[in-house]
């Protein structure tokens, strides 16, 4: 047996996910069948044919449709603009092939619906990447939280700070379209939401107080095409921004609240999900810009010794042993190790390998759902002048089983 893959979508995370089939069979043991590295599909054909080149891909299409139709393609990874997800999900379903699509699922709730139908008629199966759930630092809190070391949790803040668009010369882009909370809310507000449900073992109950703004009201657009937050060349003609370049919301998880931030104009601050979780016994943070450590603090020893220590990832933790060419204490792993594990995760399902505690599949369609009602439940706040806003009662996979 071997498996073909294809990626459509050559930009940004495209690239982390055509790098992350091209290193699968080298993580976590030889039991993976053989990777075929069959196709980067993107409109832009130059994109394509580069990203092919560079990660070795036998060819680019510029049509995702003869991905569909390629029998030598079993698995694709989606991963273009929110808006586009839908339609080329339903197709590859429709043809047979697995699917692990970006997040958010999409950028309405209505097509986030259907493709959850879709993912459930098909043949096929189809996974989200939620991509955080897979960082070795958060995954060991997670693990410290559930195994009640901490005990009760009592409060969590969570934030993910980007700043690609403090720059008002940064080109109008697809992210910078569709209406409020499709901004940065569904561009890192997708993953801080999971987060906050992971860390804190609990789906949230009901969302209040949103708030939108949108900074920088228009933008430049680009003489050329723009790929993922870069800057491009631009013409003196400017679009209007459609959607929020800061969200902020409390969350409730029952027993639990907090307050969520995210923001794209936060100058300094490249891109870094960072959360801080209190519990009846200490506490646990971490920030993405420090990706090797996780900080802990105990309720023991005398009260004036107390305080957070700073422990450094390792073997011990999750996905490092085997999952890093250099898996050594220390060494340090990023956001493209997280694609890494995630695809190698996608392919051991897709192999029918089983599932392990180590590398759990990825999550469901309808994890991907719960995420979007999360982030529809948000703008309902918003439109409702902050109004408390229930989430629907939803069992995330990624609670169960990581
Ligand atoms: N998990 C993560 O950490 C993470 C990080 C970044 C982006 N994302 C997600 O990945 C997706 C893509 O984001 P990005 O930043 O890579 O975008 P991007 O703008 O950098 O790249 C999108 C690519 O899609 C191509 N494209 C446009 N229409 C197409 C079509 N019909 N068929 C094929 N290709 C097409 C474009 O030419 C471009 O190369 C989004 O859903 C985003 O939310 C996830």
């Amino acid at each position: 047996m071997s498996i073909g893959v294809a990626v459509i979508g050559a930009g940004m995370a495209g690239r982390g996910h055509a790098a992350a089939y091209r290193a699968a069979t080298s993580l976590y043991g030889s039991d993976l069948p053989e990777v075929r590295l069959v196709s980067i599909g993107d409109v832009n054909s130059a994109f394509g044919q580069a990203a092919a080149n560079r990660f070795g891909f036998e060819r680019t299409d510029s049509d995702w449709r003869a991905i569909a139709d390629d029998p030598k393609i079993d698995a694709v990874s989606v991963v273009v603009a929110n808006h586009l997800h839908r339609e080329i999900v339903e197709g590859l379903l429709a043809a047979g092939k697995h699917v692990l699509c970006e997040k958010p699922l999409s950028d309405t709730i209505e097509d986030a619906v259907e493709m959850v139908k879709a993912a459930n008629e098909a043949s096929s199966f189809a996974r989200i990447g939620l991509t955080f759930l897979r960082n070795p630092a958060i995954a060991a809190i997670q693990q410290i939280i559930a195994s009640g070391q901490l005990g009760k949790v009592l409060h969590f803040s969570g934030r993910y700070w980007a700043d690609y668009s403090a720059d008002p010369m940064a080109p109008m882009a697809w992210r910078y379209k569709g209406g409020m909370g499709t901004g940065a809310l569904a561009d890192v507000g997708s993953h801080i939401s999971y987060v906050s449900e992971f860390i804190t073992g609990k789906p949230v109950k009901s969302v209040s107080g949103a708030r939108f703004v949108t900074s920088i009201k228009e933008r430049p657009v680009a003489t050329g095409a723009v790929m993922g937050h870069g800057l491009a060349d631009v013409s003196d003609k400017f679009e209007a921004v459609e959607n929020d370049d800061y969200a902020g919301f409390t969350v409730d998880f029952g027993d639990v609240a907090g307050v969520v931030e995210v923001s794209r104009v936060a100058a300094g601050h490249p891109t870094s999900l960072n959360f801080e979780v209190y519990c009846e016994k200490g506490a646990a943070r971490f920030s993405q810009a420090r990706n090797g450590e996780f900080e802990l603090m105990l309720n023991e020893g005398p009260s004036g010794q107390r305080g957070f220590r700073t422990v450094q990832i390792g073997p011990a933790h999750p996905y490092i042993a085997g999952g890093l060419a250099v898996d050594a204490p220390g060494v340090n792993v990023g956001q493209n190790d997280q694609f890494f594990f995630q695809n190698r995760a996608f392919l051991q399902e897709v192999a029918g390998l089983p599932e392990t505690a180590a590398l759990p599949y990825c999550a469901s369609f309808e994890d991907g759902l719960h995420n979007m009602e999360m982030l529809s439940s948000v703008i309902d706040s918003y439109n409702a002048n902050g109004a408390s806003v229930d989430v629907p009662a939803a069992a995330p996979t990624y609670l169960k089983k990581f």
